[in-house]
């Protein structure tokens, strides 16, 4: 279980942060309450998700208490035109509070899935409210983090790729509350002090860069190739079949590793 006051004291700065029983979705709760007029950074956590959202259209799966299911909205004047550094930042700062709760490392998955033993076991949405949309005079950013901390089944759709980090046997309730409070101080340092560079250690932490991958969008295979780097602001450097580069930004398409092998440059 969740406990306010213990994570309240682990976090480096006061920040409004409500845990609710149930909830169809916090990132769509988090839009509501923009809509409703609260205008100061704000974080979300449920215990369970009866509509929780993934990219693409896809559903979370967020069953009680076996998952941690966070929204982090922060409002600024700054375009969201970077917002795949968001996302890039956003990966590298769940990776690392993951890895200080628990002592597991992570790895990422282009753009911002995180992989352990070969199963996904956490994603991130981002999306965005611009300014002026109700009375807000800054744009909101809103990050929903979804975590499988010890979900043991899954639906069929997603049984051979979705994972968790521990066992129920592994399990300690400060691991979840440790979490939830790294990652807010993460966000809230990230979105204090721009000069951190997250790309480094999102390299570092990359399953993608040196393979072979496929990349597809609603209208199928979209580019195939090397994966050369992963540039400054996120996007992917691609090594076509042609030795031609493809620079990929786009955060709608869908990634999948050809060879597991390593490849030098
Ligand atoms: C993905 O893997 O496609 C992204 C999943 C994001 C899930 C989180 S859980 C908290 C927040 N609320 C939602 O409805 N979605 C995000």
């Amino acid at each position: 279980m969740y406990d306010l006051n213990y994570i309240k004291n682990k976090l480096n700065n006061e920040i409004q942060i409500d845990i609710l029983d149930e909830i169809d979705s916090t990132n769509e709760e988090a839009k509501r309450r923009i809509a409703n007029g609260v205008y100061e950074d704000f974080a979300l956590v449920a215990r369970m998700q009866t509509a929780g959202k993934g990219r693409k259209g896809r559903s979370f799966y967020s069953p009680l208490d076996t998952g941690i299911y966070l929204t982090y909205t922060h409002f600024t004047d700054d375009s969201i035109e970077d917002s795949l550094k968001t996302t890039v930042a956003t990966s590298v700062i769940v990776k690392n509070a993951i890895k200080g709760a628990t002592g597991l490392d992570c790895g990422i998955k282009w753009v911002n899935d995180l992989y352990l033993n070969g199963k996904k076991v956490c994603g991130i949405l981002c999306e965005c409210i611009l300014k002026n949309t109700y009375d807000n005079n800054k744009n909101a950013i809103i990050i929903g983090i979804g975590i499988n901390l010890t979900t043991s089944y899954y639906p069929e759709e997603i049984s051979d790729k979705a994972g968790s980090i521990i066992t129920n046997n592994d399990m300690n309730q400060d691991i979840r509350n440790d979490i939830v409070s790294y990652i807010i101080n993460g966000l809230v340092l990230f979105f204090s002090d721009k000069g951190y560079n997250y790309i480094d250690d999102y390299r570092k932490s990359s399953i993608v860069l040196g393979k072979k991958v496929e990349l597809s969008d609603a209208s199928g295979i979209y580019a195939k190739g090397l994966v050369k780097d992963i540039l400054d602001d996120g996007e992917l450097l691609l090594l076509d079949d042609d030795n031609q580069e493809k620079v990929i930004d786009s955060g709608e398409i869908s990634l999948i590793i050809l060879y597991e092998h390593d490849l030098n440059f």
